[in-house]
């Protein structure tokens, strides 16, 4: 009996698996399978373009060269992070006028991309690199990719790129619904594997999200973030508010972007950091740098390299979690991950989230209870506890009927890996 058991329980995962890979439409280029994870400019260095007097923070070469160098001695590379994205701002402004194929800037780009590509690989990293769907780029900057799609992705797989960001300005709205599954056949017919990031349903009224799904690996779903916990909060609050549509599209191959990491740079407090960092992990999102790795402060360091964090991140079950319960105060974020019992039930990593703004007290930590079982944390064989945030703090055993206490810091987090125990 209990063999038979075994075996149904088998079986229903191993149809769960595949309907995870196959059942809903997915660009079948096979590349991210999990979130990408890397680094792109555009939140800390926007579009600097004058390397007179900003060397270090200038859209060039030599910064895309010195960041692939501290991905990797810094550590970064080896816990994942490995996608360089150059983002707007490093054409020329025109194309070649004999072959009309983009060009780099040639003043801040004086190597040419292909050399660039072959530096980021020779470091064992991917490249990344940043189009337009229309007419002009976002910092109107360089043609976008209008009437050029064949030859746009072909250039960029003749660079060795590995991840196209396809934005979306100066297009109307049809040439956008066009435009985007159009240029990802182009990618395809090139026979080189690139990553599609596509910012297509920022820019659309009503996104139909089951198309942009067939169609792109990542696609923007909200706002450009900036380096503030308003903006970490607002595009949570974005998502928790279409999280069923949203999560409906999303797995292996397929996620959403709420935009980049801002964690390093000037404005996210230490606990906004590990906020951001906790929910995009239960999210499912990409998880793309933007910051001066030269400059990320140790402890901010120490939060981008959690081994267990980037594990929810990347966990292989595929299946991001959402946001379970919101109050005025609290929120719970929940995402089922590996490891999976023999009764088929998941593990659970838990984000607990105070928002702040008590009257007594606005920013004090606060205190939070709640019973398992109502954050759908229900098998009865219980589950084994860990701080994701400092995973030497081992819990212990918790049944669903147990009540999980939790102390928050104001604007922050806490975070919790709940491994489902096994049946014996
Ligand atoms: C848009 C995108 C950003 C960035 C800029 C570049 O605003 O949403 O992520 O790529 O364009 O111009």
């Amino acid at each position: 009996m209990l063999g038979t058991e075994r075996l149904s329980h088998l079986l229903c995962l191993s149809i769960w698996f595949c309907c995870a890979l196959r059942c809903i439409d997915g660009l079948e280029n096979g590349v991210a399978q999990t979130p990408p994870m890397g680094w792109m400019p555009f939140e800390r260095f926007q579009c600097t373009v004058d390397c007179i007097h900003f060397p270090r923070d200038c859209i060039s070469e030599s910064l895309f060269k010195r960041t692939a160098d501290l991905l990797v001695s810094e550590g970064y590379a080896a816990v994942g992070f490995q996608y360089l994205i150059i983002d707007d701002c490093w054409m020329e402004r025109i194309r070649d006028t004999s072959t009309q194929k983009l060009l780099a800037d040639r003043k801040r780009f004086p190597s040419g991309m292909s050399a660039l590509s072959r530096y980021i690989h020779g470091r064992g990293l991917k490249f990344g690199i940043y189009h337009d769907v229309g007419q002009q780029t976002c910092m109107f900057r360089g043609p976008g990719a209008r009437g050029h799609f064949e030859l746009d992705a072909q250039t960029f797989a003749d660079w060795g790129a590995d991840y196209v960001k396809l934005d979306g300005c100066y297009a109307t709205e049809s040439e956008r619904n066009r435009g985007y599954p159009a240029f990802g056949k182009a990618m395809n017919r090139t026979g080189r594997t690139m990553v599609y990031s596509c910012s297509w349903p920022f820019y659309t009224e009503k996104p139909d999200y089951r198309l942009i799904a067939k169609h792109c690996n990542l696609w923007r779903f909200a706002e450009d973030i900036t380096d503030s916990y308003t903006s970490v909060f607002r595009i949570m609050e974005l998502y928790r508010r279409n999280q069923e549509l949203l999560l409906a599209h999303a797995g292996p191959g397929r996620w959403n972007d709420p935009d980049m990491l801002v964690l390093g740079n000037f404005r996210l407090s230490y606990d906004a950091s590990r906020l951001q960092l906790a929910i995009w992990s239960v999210i499912a999102a990409p998880l793309i740098m933007t910051n001066d790795l030269e400059t990320v402060r140790p402890e901010i360091k120490e939060l981008l390299q959690n081994r267990e964090v980037i594990a929810v991140n990347q966990d292989l079950l595929g299946m991001p979690g959402k946001c379970v319960r919101a109050s005025k105060y609290f929120q719970v974020w929940v995402r089922p991950v590996t490891p999976v019992n023999d009764l088929g039930q998941h593990s659970f990593a838990v984000a607990f989230v105070n928002r702040g703004g008590f009257d007594a007290c606005p920013l004090c930590p606060r205190n939070f209870e709640v019973v398992l079982e109502r954050l759908g944390l229900d098998s009865p064989t219980g589950y084994y506890v860990v701080d994701l945030f400092n995973s030497s703090r081992n819990m212990g055993m918790f049944k669903p009927n147990d009540a999980f206490n939790t102390r928050i810091n104001p604007e922050g987090v806490t975070f919790y890996k709940f491994t489902v125990a096994p049946l014996y």
